[in-house]
């Protein structure tokens, strides 16, 4: 009898772990796809098929190859210019609105959105296939598939939860009925039946069950939870060329800004282009392999395809000069010990609260800016406390959100 009920718990919790690796596969392509679509695509593109700036993109993994789309996103112009009947249509139709290329999004990433794309017009609460699309049944707003997935399968998994518990109390309390001694104290089988499910539920079989399950389910759920919201800490993605900030950086100590040309002067920092590396790397190393990659990117004139590591919302403005300069705070204080880093990854969670929490705790970098002076003297007048970024506006909703 113990024998059945192990494989009874072997194949529910088989099932589960379907369940479970199956809603996961979804978070990952189509999850990232969903935010990297809000962050970029959605200012400009409906999931629809309703015109924004451009085309609604309901249906487009059909209407287009997804190398096309591959390609059209990581440079819509070059695609227009190479002669592309289809992107010179719809380039005209659209009166020569030009999108935005994205060279950094990885093939994966691009796939990731059409899958999402796909995901939010698949979902069951879409309007009536076919009906009136004036209908205007879509803003509805549901919650997106990935929550829908999500209580389908808790749901789910609390059934199958409940189902063993019935059926193991059932096993045993046949198995008992069966035999002399549940005869002899001649209780009702339902009786018997629920002493048996107490009986059960201090099983440890059936107790490493449940525990089993509801850590899968909270690992999950807390995974989700952070990449749900946008939050990327530790993100320290695989880069196409195999670039070590330890050794640039860190070895052979060439200054940030060497490459990153835009971060004391400008809002961006900047990713160098592959011509920064050929300063160097048309004479150093090259017949490594991984040089080699620099070189095809250059002859094929395509930017090297380096994946972003940190990206915040589109509803944020960051300004890197007003920081580095300004503020003359170092790079370590947001970025960590990049010089030390093989492969970079997002240190700081990039989060609001953890942009106002060091606007609290900061002092105003007033040291040879002739415009603080002025507002420190005010200041002084009235606190003990030095001037903190807070004093200066660095709470204002409108200075970091359009
Ligand atoms: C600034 C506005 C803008 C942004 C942002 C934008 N697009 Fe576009 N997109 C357009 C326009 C406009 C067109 C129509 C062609 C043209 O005029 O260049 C288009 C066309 C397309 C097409 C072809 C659609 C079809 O019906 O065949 C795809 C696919 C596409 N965009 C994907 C994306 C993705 C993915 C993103 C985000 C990573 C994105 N776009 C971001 C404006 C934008
Ligand atoms: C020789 C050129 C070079 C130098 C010098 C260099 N970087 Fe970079 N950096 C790159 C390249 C190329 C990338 C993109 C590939 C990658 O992420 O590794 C990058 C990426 C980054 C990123 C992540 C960008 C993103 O996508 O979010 C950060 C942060 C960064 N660098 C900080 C620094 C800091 C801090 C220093 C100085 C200590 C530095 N870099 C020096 C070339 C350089
Ligand atoms: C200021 C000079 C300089 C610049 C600019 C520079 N590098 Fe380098 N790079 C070096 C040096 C020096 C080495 C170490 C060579 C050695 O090990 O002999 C190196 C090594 C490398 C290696 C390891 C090669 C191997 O097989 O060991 C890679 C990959 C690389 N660089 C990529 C890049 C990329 C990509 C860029 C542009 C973003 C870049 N480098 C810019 C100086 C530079
Ligand atoms: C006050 C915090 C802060 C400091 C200091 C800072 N960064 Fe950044 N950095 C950020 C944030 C936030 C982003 C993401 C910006 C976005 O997505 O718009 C970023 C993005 C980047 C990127 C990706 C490309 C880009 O421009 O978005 C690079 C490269 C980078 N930083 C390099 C540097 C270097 C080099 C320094 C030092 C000279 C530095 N940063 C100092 C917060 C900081
Ligand atoms: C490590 C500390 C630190 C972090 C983290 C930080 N900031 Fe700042 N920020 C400063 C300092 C210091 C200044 C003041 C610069 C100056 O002297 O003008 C500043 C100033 C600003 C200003 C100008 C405020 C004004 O009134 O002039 C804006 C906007 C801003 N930060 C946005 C952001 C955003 C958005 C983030 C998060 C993505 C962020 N900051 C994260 C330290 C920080
Ligand atoms: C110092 C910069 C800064 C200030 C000041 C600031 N925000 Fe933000 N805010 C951010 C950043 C950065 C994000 C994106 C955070 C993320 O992606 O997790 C954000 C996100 C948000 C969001 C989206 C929330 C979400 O979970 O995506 C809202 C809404 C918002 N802010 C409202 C406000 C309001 C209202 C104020 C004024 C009371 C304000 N913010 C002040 C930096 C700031």
């Amino acid at each position: 009898m113990f024998c059945k009920k192990s494989t009874l718990v072997t194949f529910l919790f088989s099932l589960a772990l379907l369940f479970a690796s199956a809603s996961a596969s979804y978070s990952q392509d189509a999850a990232e796809g969903e935010s990297l679509f809000k962050n970029n695509c959605a200012a400009c593109h409906n999931t629809s098929d309703e015109t924004l700036v451009g085309p609604g993109l309901k249906g487009v993994s059909g209407r287009r190859p997804i190398e096309w789309i591959v390609s059209w996103v990581h440079n819509p112009q070059a695609m227009i210019a190479s002669g592309d009947k289809y992107a010179n249509d719809l380039y005209n139709k659209f009166n020569k609105a030009a999108m935005t290329p994205y060279p950094n999004f990885s093939e994966g990433q691009i796939k990731g959105i059409i899958a999402y794309i796909d995901a939010a017009n698949a979902a069951p609460a879409a309007p009536a296939a076919g009906a009136a699309p004036a209908a205007g049944a879509a803003p509805a707003a549901a919650p997106s598939s990935g929550g829908m997935m999500e209580i389908l399968l808790v749901g789910l998994l609390i059934i199958m939860v409940l189902v063993l518990i019935a059926l193991l109390s059932i096993v045993n309390t046949l198995g008992k009925l069966s035999s002399s001694e549940a005869n002899e104290s001649g209780k009702p089988f339902f009786q018997a039946l629920s002493e048996n499910a107490k009986s059960l539920a201090a099983n440890s079989a059936v107790k490493t069950g449940i525990i089993v399950l509801a850590l899968l389910l909270g690992g999950k759920a807390t995974i989700d939870a952070a990449y749900g919201v946008g939050i990327h800490q530790g993100y320290a993605p695989e880069q196409p060329i195999k670039f070590s900030h330890k050794l640039h950086a860190g070895e052979y100590q060439i200054n940030c800004n060497y490459c990153h040309t835009g971060v004391y002067e400008g809002k961006g920092a900047n990713v160098p282009s592959a011509n920064i590396c050929m300063n160097c790397h048309n004479a150093i190393k090259r017949e490594s392999p991984e040089i080699q990659k620099i070189y095809s990117a250059l002859e094929k004139n395509e930017p090297i395809q380096w994946v972003r590591v940190h990206n915040l919302p589109d509803l944020a403005y960051f300004n890197h000069s007003q920081h580095t300069n300004v503020g003359a705070l170092e790079c370590k204080s947001c970025h960590g010990d990049v010089e030390k880093m093989e492969v970079v990854e997002q240190r700081s969670s990039l989060t609001m609260g953890w942009c106002i929490d060091c606007h609290r705790q900061t002092d105003v970098n007033s040291k040879g800016n002739a415009y603080y002076d002025k507002l420190v003297e005010v200041h002084n007048k009235d606190s003990k406390t030095p001037l903190k970024v807070q004093n200066i506006g660095g709470l204002e909703c409108s200075k970091c959100h359009y």
